[in-house]
């Protein structure tokens, strides 16, 4: 059998050097208890992201970094930095006081990014508008959209801002659990097609938009076990599955559906409320009419 050559997916990560729980902006986040046992916490952050840097590269990505900033412990969740897709770079705006100072660190980034070509174009988003990049804004390959989240974090109004930037459809659903704040700890679409989310984090309207656009086979719901331990917020390569833990019951449903679940813990990661997919923002996303145009002039 011939081998398939695939495209090599390219991330921006940024070493947890800084990284800490020293503010609450989500329920994950308590400084007290971090504090408690911060050296040893801060250790085992930098070995877990060393764990998942190298299970990333050993999929075939390539990574950029983004250089640790003092003070800004967040910068570690890159996810955040901005919205990518078609070589456009749209930067994030925050919605709080904790994390706006990261904005210039990643404007930086990006500016080299594009320096190097893997960028084409850096966007902002209108001087009003909160989105909180690809945390809020997951692409779908397979059904060639964004599914924005607002409510805790973005604003509604960035919708229209991602669909005037992309040109894509963008499906702007509400967040109504104070523990999913970020769409990407409620949803998370899978290569083969499937769509794995977190019923709970959606209004029953929010349900139903999701059910309208994916068939009844290619909807994984998660229990609240599963939801806990942040198994949506997972970064899912060719038919690899990266995620910090799951159930044996939910393990066994990827299994059957051709995926390999690559396990790696993220522990001190979820104390912030973050994990897998958090950490990384995908660069080489393209959507369908730019592949296709791209094939043909090839
Ligand atoms: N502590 C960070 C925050 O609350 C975690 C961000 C996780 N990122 C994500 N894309 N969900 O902002």
């Amino acid at each position: 059998m011939k081998a398939r050559s695939l495209p090599t997916a390219r991330f921006l990560m940024c070493r947890p050097r800084h990284f800490a729980v020293a503010y609450t902006i989500n329920p994950w986040m308590d400084p007290r208890s971090w504090a408690q046992q911060d050296g040893a916490l801060s250790l085992q952050s930098q070995k877990e992201w060393t764990r998942l840097y190298r299970k990333l590269i050993r999929l075939g990505a390539e990574i950029d970094l983004v250089t640790p900033v003092p003070g800004l412990p967040d910068l570690v969740f890159t996810a955040n930095a901005a919205v990518v897709l078609n070589g456009v770079a749209l930067l994030a705006r925050f919605r709080h006081a904790e994390r706006t100072g990261e904005e210039p660190h990643y404007e930086a980034a990006f500016r080299k990014l594009q320096a190097c070509g893997f960028v084409n174009a850096i966007r902002k988003l209108p001087d009003d508008v909160v989105l909180e990049g690809a945390g809020d804004c997951v692409w779908d390959d397979t059904r060639n959209l964004f599914w924005m989240g607002y409510g805790p974090r973005s604003d509604a109004a960035a919708r229209d801002a991602v669909a005037d930037t992309f040109g894509t459809d963008v499906v702007a659903l509400e967040l109504v659990d104070r523990r999913f704040y970020h769409m990407d700890t409620a949803l998370v679409p899978l290569t083969g097609g499937e769509v794995m989310y977190v019923p709970e984090a959606f209004t029953p309207a929010g349900l139903a938009a999701i059910r309208d656009r994916i068939d009844p086979d290619r909807r994984i719901e998660l229990t609240s076990e599963d939801s806990a331990r942040f198994a949506a917020n997972a970064v899912c390569l060719d038919r690899a599955l990266v995620l910090s833990s799951c159930t044996e019951d939910l393990r066994r449903r990827l299994e059957e559906r051709g995926y390999r679940v690559i396990a790696t813990a993220l522990d001190s990661f979820l104390r912030s409320g973050g994990s897998a997919f958090c950490l990384t923002l995908r660069l080489d996303r393209s959507s369908a009419a730019v592949t296709a145009r791209t094939a043909t002039a090839a």
